[in-house]
């Protein structure tokens, strides 16, 4: 059914045309304005919900061919027909090209042009349907995605702590190190996209674990080099584990995270700023997260003691940028003062 409400354009140089058109189409039922120039039809368009444009190809000034483009850039949502005389039917159709719906000739066969008019609105009116149908769609299939991200963020968030639970020594250290590589992530002035890299990569960043012999793992005295060695194989573990369900960015963070600056790290292949924006964040936080922790072979060191090694190793161990940021963070119960 038409929506006899639409409001159309005319817009002709000549009057007669117009109130020729004006006429009919208002007793169709159509909404009908008139102008009697390019400028003149901006102007009505200005501000007003148009359905469709009825151009007149040849005006004094600029053209309806010229005008065309206008209103389809302008206007995307409105329907523009052209009006041309019989002899001007192959620019018509180079018109059609360029977005116009349909186009009508003069001399009008004004039961014709009602048809056109019809069929053009009613074009447009599916094309919209459908439109809005394709946004519909899309709409909810971020809202899918984001939920399925959310259920497997809570999986995966369940299988770190799960692994946790299972040593007092590291119960909560997943949370931790992400709460303080996102904070670490937000005064570096990260993306959203990035600051959620980070928070996978804090979570899963020792996930790897779970292929350490937990009697090295829970050992009291001081690791052997082979020992250690066997512990720090859980990089390289976790960054394979997590591989099939996360992006890359976060693969390598986790891979890289026990990776020094300096490269002085065991088994080390990139170094300084090589070395993935997000494994040196999780480097410090993870750090600090560990050594405020009490550990099988040490007791926890307190916040001030901590944040001095860090400093320490500012430069070797930890990037100065990444440690600075770090430093600039409010730590509960510390007054950063001086650093
Ligand atoms: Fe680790």
């Amino acid at each position: 059914m038409v929506n006899k409400r639409e409001r159309i354009l005319i817009v002709d140089d000549e009057a007669m045309v117009r109130r020729l058109l004006r006429q009919k189409l208002s007793r169709e039922g159509y909404q009908c304005e008139e102008a009697d120039s390019a400028e003149q039809a901006l102007d009505r368009l200005r501000g007003n919900s148009t359905e469709l444009v009825i151009l007149d190809i040849k005006m004094p000034g600029k053209s309806g061919m010229e005008l065309l483009p206008e209103i389809r850039a302008g206007y995307p949502d409105t329907a523009v027909m052209m009006a041309t005389a019989l002899t001007d039917a192959n620019i018509a159709i180079q018109c059609m090209k360029q977005g116009a719906y349909d186009y009508i000739s003069k001399p009008f066969n004004l039961g014709e042009v009602v048809l056109s008019v019809n069929g053009v609105l009613e074009r447009r009116r599916l094309e919209l349907e459908i439109r809005e149908y394709q946004q519909y769609l899309e709409q909810r299939v971020e809202e899918q995605t984001k939920e399925i991200r959310k259920v497997f963020l809570g999986a995966i968030e369940a299988l770190a702590f799960a692994l946790e639970a299972k040593d007092r020594y590291t119960a909560g250290h997943s949370r931790g190190v992400t709460e303080i590589a996102v904070a670490i992530g937000r005064e570096l002035g990260l993306s959203p996209d990035d600051i959620e890299d980070l928070r996978w990569g804090g979570l899963l960043h020792d996930v790897g674990k779970i292929a350490v012999d937990q009697l090295i793992q829970n050992k009291t005295g001081e690791l052997t080099p082979e020992e250690y060695e066997h512990i720090m194989i859980h990089a390289h573990v976790g960054a394979g584990i997590v591989k099939p369900v996360v992006n890359g960015k976060v693969v390598e963070m986790i891979e890289h995270h026990h990776d020094h600056y300096d490269g002085s790290g065991m088994n080390q292949v990139v170094i300084g700023e090589d070395i993935p924006l997000g494994a040196r964040i999780l480097a410090v936080a993870d750090a600090f997260d560990a050594m405020t922790s009490d550990r099988p072979y040490r007791s926890a060191m307190s916040i001030e003691e901590a944040l001095s090694e860090i400093m320490r190793c500012t430069g070797t161990q930890f990037d100065p940028v990444v440690a600075a940021a770090f430093l600039k963070i409010p730590v509960p119960g510390i007054v950063l003062a001086g650093v």
